[in-house]
């Protein structure tokens, strides 16, 4: 579903990644971690297609990143919760979530997915009618994901979703996600709460430095000396 081969990218003559590869097949729920800096936000806008590849190729749904670009991406079936949330502040709820699935090109209706919304989130339903702005920052990021799920698309991508949440919001948070993975959505989780992330991924990959410098199965990469001595 997601395949990153060799890539390369730069901010003006400052290389940021280099060579890196990661892939994530159907079903799985696959984390990439990794220090602040080290280029996650960056695979993040390189697969997303906002940031142009120096080298390599980025595929998402079987189709080149560099030849379609975000919103096509979204509308072959990929949500993206990006870092920071990037809601609309002065729109309501509802219609942050209205963009989203318009954005999708879901052929269910808007309604029905409201219904799954409110099923996975049963807070957002009591507050469609409020600006985003207004929201806490555990309710943003609810929104965030919902505006991302919306479209029920195949894959998900986030970048650093759980940052700024208070430790019993981000347990909150990681269950959310653990379900949606478990009722079939695969998943990339870009965090750097490791010992969060691995306690739910199938596989990861520690990215340092704009490389990755360690990939396995969830057992390895909690077993890794490199991520005990970062992160655990
Ligand atoms: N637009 C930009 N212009 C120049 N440098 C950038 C830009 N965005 C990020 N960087 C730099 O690239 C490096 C990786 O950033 P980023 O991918 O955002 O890291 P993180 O792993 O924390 O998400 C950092 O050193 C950052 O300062
Ligand atoms: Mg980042």
């Amino acid at each position: 579903m997601l395949e990153l081969n060799d890539i390369s990218t730069s901010y003006g003559q400052v290389s940021m990644l280099r060579g890196v590869s990661l892939h994530v097949r159907k079903g799985e729920l696959v984390c990439l971690l990794g220090p602040n800096g080290a280029g996650k936000s960056t695979t993040f806008k390189a697969l997303s297609g906002l940031l142009p590849l120096d080298g390599g190729t980025a595929r998402l749904m079987g189709q080149d990143v560099a030849q379609k670009g975000t919103e096509k991406l979204t509308a072959l079936g990929v949500g993206f919760v990006p870092e920071g949330r990037r809601l609309f502040p002065s729109l309501t709820v509802r219609e942050n979530l209205r963009l989203g699935y318009d954005a999708s090109g879901c052929k269910t209706s808007f309604d029905q997915r409201l219904e799954m919304i409110y099923d996975l989130f049963p807070r957002v339903k009591e507050r469609m009618g409020q600006q985003a702005r207004t929201m806490s920052g555990g309710e943003q990021a609810m929104v965030a994901l919902a505006r991302a799920l919306i479209g029920d698309p195949e894959l998900l991508v986030m970048d650093e979703p759980s940052l700024g949440l208070s430790p019993k919001l981000i347990d909150e948070y990681f269950d959310t996600v653990a379900r949606i993975h478990a009722e079939g959505k695969t998943v990339l989780l870009i965090e750097q709460n490791a010992e969060k992330a691995l306690s739910i991924a199938d596989r990861g990959y520690l990215i340092v430095r704009g490389q990755i410098m360690v990939e396995g199965a969830r057992a390895e990469m909690l077993a890794d000396d490199t991520i005990k001595h970062m992160y655990l």
